[in-house]
């Protein structure tokens, strides 16, 4: 930008009463050009470079060890790092760049904030089933205070993948299988991540990720081929990442995955087409782990020099520990094959992150020992994180009101291999959570309850064996049923048994595919040696992906999902088996009956034959198993129970230009105060293409007391209605609809209305 253009432009702001925030982005251009300008190609190729400290290792480490990689951020070939996480070890490298290198371009410090940095929050799946977008808001805030304590200012998260395959390991770390609850998520984490202001040392830049269609993996397996449609990829993966991009997220990370033949690092229509040029964004994009490289075993370049090019050329601007760009970006700038303006223009992205995060003010912003050593892991945050899980365990059964236990209980068995784990609560992603740190369930229990009260422990069967690691195998017990007896034992006398069972941390995360979704056969003996000797039985799930617990939902009377929920696990389940806390989670995915039936979604389309042909096998079904699901999107029960009445729509036809109301009277008519997420759902009747059955379209988190009522209304509008149509853009079909509003996805409540032009 010239001078000239420069004044030109403020002087227009102030005429136009442009905001603050508009002069700072003027200001900033500036800076980045005058700063561009005086860069030589091989710095500008620097800025593009992440490398990885080899200290925690969250992909293959490349060849390049830890004195190379100073010695090169020293010369300014080197933009970013990841896996940096103290203010010592950052402090040392930034100093390094300010001390050596010509241009002293701070570095960016990114580390994966996926559920918390040393307080550990319940895995993204479980904070989605609370449906509390404030709440969850709240929890990246303080994961970025934590990090930003500590050094990092740039959070890979969230990550915002649509999955419907429970086999995939990565749902834990995703919204769920729905695109607009999925948005409204992403934008709750991206606001708390980045906070009002980027360059508040106690917010970070946010990296939603990955770019795109990764959650559909054929067969589940993680890293596997995609080859979805437009229709899909539009309505379903898209809308995440775009609500994400309209929040201002700061940088993007491009998939593994390749999409219909192209690997999505160097998807040029994605990349450049859809996410800088049609959505106009401003930001940056960073390739995952080493995919830039990997274009290669994708057989999609022959050899590192043209996966640089392919890369660069399709807008992915900087290279995560793949080596591409720093090896051959500058040659094929010389020889003329990638354009200078490109890495112009991907220079100027990251650069103006950095403006932004205000790091050339102050290289050291987020460099602070002392708040590294007051602000991480505090009681404030714990608690935050216990209320967090809280607000995420989904009640799935409860028959007979089996619970709340009562406190006065004299007896209690809490069995089961994730009983007494302090461990497995802090799931996968946990950041630089302390091992075994959490709260167990028995632990939780124990500080629960009089302690006259006779509590029993049994772990009954072993579930993982040997080492616990992110980055290796974990090996399970399939055979070894030896405690069984024992645990028994203790069931036969014990007024109430509690069965805690399901998923180690290290079985859901990334590389962590698997065939079933069942419990191993160890757990599935002891839950059916237990039932049988004790029909007084709750089960306390944990694990990080839908289960197949078909057995366990006919037997046992009160089911507890509690996913992998963090620190401070133990304490929120044993509140709300004792009743100190009313549940309210919601699922955020169809729970499947059998593996089978997965992928298993709600917002499925009709098929030209939906229903039972006359009792004939012409329909859409399975022959050994129902289509439905064990438990629908949307489900989860309460101490208390909610009636629907009264359910009306303002107008049964209205135009594009007006909108409509959908209301509801929602009453509490149990005992006890509670908390119900009322759903939204709409389908559209008939499209230019097909559409699904049912879509969330809107909720809210209601709380009343016993006896009490409220009128809970939404606002229908044209843009309420808008998808993906044959016409290949964003708009509402004229038409007519249904609208469904309920506790579930299942719900049956429904009036309808018609869409007109005019
Ligand atoms: C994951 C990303 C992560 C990156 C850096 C990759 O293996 O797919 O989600 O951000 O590693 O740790």
């Amino acid at each position: 930008m010239t001078y000239y253009k420069l004044l030109f432009l403020i002087f227009f702001s102030f005429l136009t009463g442009f905001s603050q925030k508009s002069q700072q982005a003027i200001l900033i251009e500036q800076r980045v050009d005058s700063l561009l300008s005086q860069m030589t190609v091989s710095e500008k190729v620097g800025q593009l470079v992440l490398y990885s400290g080899s200290w925690d290792v969250t992909g293959p480490p490349s060849d390049l060890g830890n004195q190379k990689k100073l010695d090169n951020i020293k010369k300014g070939k080197v933009g970013a790092m990841l896996n940096v996480t103290s203010v010592a070890g950052a402090k040392k490298l930034q100093k390094a760049v300010l001390d050596h290198s010509r241009l002293k371009i701070p570095l960016l410090f990114g580390y994966d904030l996926i559920h918390g940095f040393k307080t550990i929050f319940p895995i993204p799946l479980a904070e989605t089933a609370s449906w509390d977008l404030e709440a969850i808001q709240n929890s990246a805030g303080i994961t970025a205070r934590e990090a930003t304590a500590s050094g990092i200012n740039w959070a890979f998260g969230p990550m915002v993948d649509i999955s419907r395959d429970a086999r995939w390991g990565r749902v834990m770390e995703g919204a769920g299988e729905d695109p607009f609850l999925g948005s409204k998520v992403a934008v709750a984490r991206v606001q708390g991540f980045q906070g009002k202001d980027l360059s508040d040392p106690h917010t970070l830049a946010a990296c939603v990720k990955h770019f795109a269609a990764y959650g559909f993996a054929e067969a589940g397996r993680d890293y596997n081929t995609v080859s979805i449609g437009a229709y899909e990829l539009f309505n379903t993966v898209l809308p995440p990442f775009k609500a994400a991009v309209d929040a201002g997220v700061a940088s993007v990370m491009s998939a593994f995955n390749e999409l219909d033949g192209i690997p999505t690092s160097a998807h040029k229509e994605l990349l450049t087409g859809i996410l800088k040029e049609k959505w106009n964004w401003d930001g940056f994009i960073v390739s995952d782990w080493g995919s830039i490289v990997e274009l290669i075993l994708h057989g999609y370049a022959k050899d590192q020099k043209e996966a640089a090019y392919r890369a660069i050329n399709a807008g992915n601007d900087m290279d995560m520990e793949g080596r591409v760009y720093e090896k051959h970006l500058e040659t094929l700038i010389t020889e003329n094959k990638v354009a200078i303006q490109l890495l112009d223009d991907a220079v100027k992205r990251i650069l103006r992150v950095k403006f932004k995060l205000g790091l050339f003010d102050d290289p050291y912003r987020y460099l602070n020992e002392k708040r590294e050593q007051s602000e991480i892991y505090t009681q404030e945050n714990l608690e935050a994180a216990e209320d967090m899980a809280l607000k995420s365990i989904v009640l799935l059964q409860n028959k007979n009101n089996i619970l709340p236990i009562s406190k006065k209980v004299t007896s209690i068995a809490v069995i089961g291999p994730l009983a007494a784990d302090k461990d497995t609560p802090l799931g996968n992603w946990r950041g630089k959570a302390e091992k075994e740190s959490a709260i167990s369930l028995l632990e939780g229990i124990q500080e629960i309850l009089p302690k006259s009260t006779k509590i029993s422990y049994a772990k009954g069967v072993h579930l993982g064996l040997g080492e616990r690691s992110f980055t290796n195998e974990l090996t399970l017990n399939r055979t070894d049923d030896n405690g069984i007896e024992e645990a028994v034992a203790l069931a036969k006398n014990a007024e109430i048994v509690v069965l805690v069972i399901g998923e180690e941390a290290f079985q859901s995360g990334e590389g962590r595919s698997q065939v079933s979704i069942e419990l191993t056969n160890p757990q599935k003996k002891l839950f059916e040696a237990v039932q049988k000797v004790n029909k007084n039985l709750v089960v306390v799930l944990m694990n990080g992906r839908p289960l197949a617990i078909p057995d366990v939902a006919e037997k046992a009377p009160a089911i507890l999902e509690a996913w992998h929920l963090g620190s401070r696990s133990g304490n929120a389940i044993a509140r709300i088996l004792f009743g100190a806390y009313n549940p309210s989670g919601k699922l955020p995915v169809s729970f499947p009956r059998h593996i089978g039936q997965v992928p298993l979604y709600y917002n499925t389309k009709s098929t030209g034959r939906p229903a039972n042909a006359q009792g004939m096998v012409f329909w859409s079904h399975y022959t050994d198993e129902r289509n439905a699901p064990l438990f629908p999107f949307g489900h989860g029960l309460c101490y208390t129970s909610f009636t629907y009445s009264n359910f009306k729509i303002s107008k049964e036809t209205f135009s594009k230009k007006e909108k409509i109301t959908a209301s509801v009277k929602l009453t509490n008519t149990g005992k006890v105060a509670g908390k119900e997420v009322v759903q939204l759902y709409i389908q559209d009747l008939f499209g230019s293409l097909t559409r699904p059955i049912k879509e969330l379209k809107g909720f809210e988190l209601v709380t009343l007391n016993p006896g009490e009522s409220k009128i809970v209304s939404f606002i229908i509008d044209e843009k309420l209605l808008q998808f993906y149509t044959a016409n290949k853009k964003w708009e509402a079909e004229p038409g007519d609809f249904k609208v469904y509003i309920g506790g579930s996805s299942y719900t049956d409540l429904v009036q309808k209305f018609r869409l007109t032009d005019l």
